[in-house]
């Protein structure tokens, strides 16, 4: 399979057989260190939204094959401030590197900028819409933990409105079979229009606001942050802040083998009493972001094959 130039976009745009590629070439980086392999490579990373995890694992996965990183996480100190545009800033950086990892708070960002650069662009998340490196590593973490990807019971819980992990995880597991199970306050739930899809592909789902009516049938439970930045009224906001919290009672409530996922960060929707817990894998998870990264940049790079 050839990935040499292939632009990381969303997660749709990658068919079964090409996302179980990634997650057995990311096997492939966890077992093998090649500090050579991306030599002479230069990574640009523009955020112009905040990032921890995605910009800095993408930073060490380049460092640990060998290749070098430039970027910015503060468009303050560059000529977008200036008002440059986004095409013309990525004209620009694609003449200082060989690949261009980008996060912007615009849906559809990522898409422009690949339609500008002659290099690979991958999205590190656009607005609300898709962040398919963190759902490869979602993806590769369910895999390592449950031992398969088919046929498992998946819950979704807190902002399912804005939330482009979930969106764009719910997007891979219908290629697995899955049974999902949609938890959120009413004013967070699922876009329409994806359950629409979910159900035109035969995908059963259920939706519910009660977390404790599900948890005992989950296999995965996918948490996530309720996204304060992302409601245009704070008010709205104020209404569903605090509406779950995972925390020990929750285990008298589910399988034994539940795996407790969530993308990081966190703020209340998940207390740390559970991280020491065999349920919880969520720093698992971002660790799993170095393999899965190393593997993107290196198929995309034209390193491996
Ligand atoms: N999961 C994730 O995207 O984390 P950051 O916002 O820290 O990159």
């Amino acid at each position: 399979m050839d990935f040499k130039g292939r632009d990381i976009i969303s997660i749709r745009d990658f068919k079964k057989d090409e996302i179980l590629y990634v997650l057995r070439m990311a096997k492939g980086m966890e077992e093998k260190k090649l500090p050579e392999l991306l030599k002479g490579k230069v990574l640009a990373t523009l955020f112009f939204e905040p990032s921890t995890r995605t910009r800095l694992s993408f930073e060490s996965a380049m460092s640990k094959l060998g290749g070098k990183v430039i970027g910015f996480a503060d468009t303050s100190i560059t000529s977008i401030s200036k008002g440059e545009s986004l095409s013309d800033t990525i004209r620009i950086v694609e003449g200082y590197s060989d690949a261009i990892v980008m996060r912007h708070p615009v849906e559809g960002a990522a898409r422009l900028a690949a339609e500008a650069a002659s290099i690979p662009i991958i999205n590190g998340g656009d607005g609300s819409n898709q962040h398919p490196t963190q759902t490869f590593l979602d993806l590769y973490t369910i895999l390592k933990t449950k031992k398969t990807l088919n046929n498992l019971h998946i819950g979704f819980l807190g902002d399912l409105k804005y939330g482009r992990t979930v969106h764009s995880l719910v997007d891979a597991m219908s290629h697995f079979n899955a049974r999902m199970y949609f938890i959120s306050p009413e004013s967070l739930r699922m876009p329409e229009d994806l359950l629409e899809e979910l159900k035109a592909k035969g995908i059963k789902f259920v939706e519910e606001t009660d977390l404790l009516k599900v948890s005992g049938s989950l296999d995965v439970l996918y948490n996530t942050r309720i996204q304060k930045e992302r409601f245009p009224d704070e008010l709205e906001y104020k209404k569903v802040k605090g509406a779950y919290r995972l925390d020990k009672g929750f285990l008298s409530h589910i399988k034994p083998d539940l795996k407790i996922l969530h993308p990081l960060p966190r703020v209340d929707e998940l207390s740390p009493e559970l991280d020491s817990t065999p349920n919880a894998v969520y720093f698992e998870q971002a660790k799993n972001g170095i393999p899965v990264r190393e593997a993107l940049l290196a198929l995309v790079l034209g390193a491996v094959k």
